[in-house]
């Protein structure tokens, strides 16, 4: 099955969304968006709660109906050829499910049986790899919300997926489950798998991904690779050398450098990556080693801010202790067994769960 999807998606790319629109009433989720996720991407969808990044995952998993515009997933649209399109697709939106009093190994055994093919063979290896062999014996109810978003990946990867959605993966977790879910992922990601994320913490997607796009109430702000944004943005470098007083009179000379200035153990200063480039030559000329030339971390920060603030739902992400915070305020439209647009059981197996959650009352307690 999954061979065989490797052979009929090779030439379109994993994702290709064109004009994407999804309304609720009078609230527009999805916006208008154009997406592109090359293979071998890992692509940060990224933006505050409430701008429709788990709206879009769910219609490339073809959980819901767009309201307009076009969704290809290898090619394929998710809703008139679910099972085309989503061969070789895993993954998950808001939290995965499980049955809390089996043990993650029996969670994944059902899955692997409704998965069928060889998904069943593949469940040491996906414990493995999301490191929880030790703890997969043990019920679901007692692990951490860590465990669960990794057992998670696990059941995503028993599909053997080409192409994997992971829907605020490191949303809720420690910083010890926060590296964790990104050793995954760029561990993933070198095995050739591609990955669409999505987030509201910019420093996940920084990371991980080579390209991002910044969403704000269902449209993109920003779309491509975080070193062309930071090169378009202009902002506050940081320099260490061997002679601040003699780096200060270069910084004066070199074109493109404004408002250098001397902050403690190193010297600040604006410019554009290109004027930094250049100015790494001339510090080099002048016979000054170069012991750090770093764009200061906050500039990134603060743009992001400041490109998805007056958002209407954007009080909720105020900056990385926001981790935890819970985004299911629109109610739970994951109820994908009683939502009569889903289209086939696999379906919901795609999202990571197990049997839809009529059938597991009470268990996210
Ligand atoms: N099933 C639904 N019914 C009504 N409104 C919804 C539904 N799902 C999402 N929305 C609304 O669409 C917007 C985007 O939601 P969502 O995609 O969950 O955002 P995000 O995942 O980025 O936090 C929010 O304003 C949310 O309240
Ligand atoms: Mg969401």
């Amino acid at each position: 099955m999954a061979a065989d999807a490797r052979a009929t998606a090779s030439d379109a790319p994993p994702i290709s969304v064109r004009g994407l629109v999804k309304r609720y009433g009078d609230v527009t989720a999805v916006a208008g968006v154009d997406l592109t996720v090359e293979a071998g991407d890992v692509y940060g969808y990224l933006g505050p709660n409430g701008a429709g990044k788990t709206t879009v995952l769910r219609m490339l998993l073809g959980l819901i109906r767009p309201t307009s515009g076009e969704v290809r997933v290898f090619g394929r649209d998710p809703q008139s050829d679910p099972v085309g399109a989503l061969r070789g697709v895993a993954g998950f939106v808001e939290a995965p499910k499980f049955y809390p009093y089996m043990t993650g190994r029996k969670n994944l055994e059902l899955l692997a049986d409704l998965d069928g093919g060889d998904a069943r063979s593949r469940i040491g290896e996906a414990l493995d790899i999301v490191e929880l062999t030790e703890r997969a014996k043990h019920k679901v109810g007692g692990y951490s919300h860590g465990m669960r978003q990794r057992l998670g990946v696990a059941a995503a990867l028993l599909r053997n997926p080409q192409l994997l959605l992971l829907d605020e993966p490191a949303t809720g977790l420690d910083p010890a489950g926060m590296r964790d879910m990104r050793a995954l992922v760029a561990r993933l990601s070198q095995a050739g798998t591609t990955v669409l994320l999505s987030s509201h913490l910019l420093n996940e997607v920084e990371e991980l991904c080579n390209r991002v796009a910044i969403v704000r109430t269902g449209t993109f702000v920003f779309e491509g690779r975080l070193d062309e944004l930071r090169a378009s943005m202009g902002g506050d470098w940081r320099l260490r050398t061997t002679d601040d007083v003699r780096a200060l009179a270069v910084l004066a000379e070199a074109p493109g450098i404004t408002n250098p200035r001397a902050d403690g153990l190193e010297v600040r200063f604006d410019a554009s990556e290109a004027a930094v480039e250049a100015l790494s030559v001339r510090l080099v000329e002048a016979g000054l080693a170069i012991r750090a030339l770093a764009p200061h971390a906050a500039a990134l920060e603060d743009l992001f801010f400041s490109l998805t603030e007056g958002d209407a739902n954007a009080g909720a992400v105020q900056g990385p202790g926001a981790a935890g915070d819970p985004e299911g305020a629109s109610g739970d439209p994951e109820s994908a067994a009683g939502n009569p647009e889903s289209a086939a059981g696999d379906l919901e197996n795609a999202a990571g769960d197990p049997a839809g959650p009529s059938a597991t009352p009470g268990e996210d307690a």
